[in-house]
């Protein structure tokens, strides 16, 4: 299975995402600074993989802290981490998640805190694959045997920290014995989908077809594709999503050709704070993103860019959100509270 990220003696281990397909590479991140450059220059990326890593890099950080002022020091890890990416509400989740641990083991010696915070951390990680197992889950019976499933970006196994969201359910459904195929958009400026979802259905012998953004409109109208399947980063209380750019297009197109629009996520990716979408931060990155494509310039000099890594697909394009806790559908605003409000063993 591949792992994306890993707590090891000697630091927070992770598959480098930058340098896919062509290297397969892993970084260790010796400091909580070194796991917040790597989710910024996205060495690491993808919503779930993010809230690890800024759960392990406040481990990290308190790890290589002095016992003494602890607290402050505390606090500028936990604010470095935060500025990394905004839009991922994992990130916040999984900093949220250590300072409340934090918060209830002051008591403690330095060490101890360490040996907690350490230890919760590396429960984030192995949680988050048992959690993305069971949206697959509650997502395999809705894809139809025999069939083509399209997706946008990367929500696998590198976009978690194992098995995946949308490409967990693509795995489920090939697990419970149906034939599946996947279109995987290219998912310009950063390619995550001819980069890493190819090469993660490559790596488990899950046929899939690469094909460019600007192909989906054709493949869903041909009555080609059975249902599409996305990620998510931040999903707000009414059920609208911020995905990778690009997602909202492909569910309009989806909805047009009336192809069912699937979005798997774990509850963590749940903002139920925002009432709806127009709340969510959009994080705009460098323009070389977008004037070159790995490092060759393709656009003049002197371009004016805009590079927004996220788009808001509105609920009403959305056919159901799988989770965890099972499968949400409209109206969202109470589907969604109640599948938060659920305890179950995840
Ligand atoms: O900019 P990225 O690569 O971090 O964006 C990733 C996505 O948009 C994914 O679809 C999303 O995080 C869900 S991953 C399970």
């Amino acid at each position: 299975m591949i792992q994306t990220i890993l707590w090891k003696p000697e630091g927070v281990v992770m598959i480098d995402q930058t340098r896919l397909p062509l290297e397969e590479i892993y970084v260790t991140c010796q400091s909580y600074q070194e796991v917040a450059d790597a989710i910024r220059t996205m060495v690491i990326r993808g919503a779930p993989a993010i809230g690890v890593a800024a759960a392990m890099g406040v481990a990290i950080g308190v790890q290589q802290a002095d016992a003494a002022g602890l607290d402050a020091q505390f606090e500028a890890i936990c604010a470095e981490l935060a500025s990394t990416r905004p839009t991922a509400v994992n990130l916040f989740w999984g900093i949220d998640r250590m300072k409340r641990l934090y918060a209830s083991l002051r008591h403690l010696s330095h060490r101890e805190i360490t040996e907690r915070l350490v230890a919760e951390a590396i429960l984030v990680c192995e949680e988050d694959i048992e959690i993305n197992k069971a949206i697959g889950r509650h997502g395999a019976p809705l894809v139809p045997d025999n069939s083509t499933i399209l997706t946008h970006c990367n929500a696998g196994a590198l976009a978690t920290a194992g098995y995946g969201t949308a490409l967990g359910v693509v795995r489920a459904a090939v697990e419970a014995g149906k034939t599946i195929d996947v279109f995987s958009d290219e998912t310009r400026p950063f390619l995550q989908g001819a980069r890493l979802t190819v090469w993660e259905l490559q790596h488990d012998g899950i046929p899939a077809t690469l094909i460019t953004d600007n192909m989906a409109g054709h493949f869903l109208h041909s009555g080609r594709i059975g249902c599409v399947i996305v990620g998510a980063d931040r999903i707000a209380a009414n059920g609208d999503v911020a995905n990778k750019i690009g997602t909202y297009g492909v569910a309009v197109l989806a909805k047009e050709n009336n192809v069912p629009f699937y979005v798997a996520a774990p509850v963590s990716t749940l903002d139920l704070t925002l009432p709806d979408g127009t709340h969510i931060p959009i994080e705009e990155r460098a323009s070389a993103e977008v004037t070159h494509i790995q490092g060759v310039r393709m656009a003049p000099e002197g371009t004016v860019v805009r590079n927004p890594a996220f788009d808001v697909t509105p609920n009403r394009y959305v056919t159901a959100i799988i989770s965890e806790r099972g499968v949400a559908r409209a109206p969202f605003t109470e589907s969604l509270r109640e599948l938060a409000a659920k305890r179950g063993s995840l």
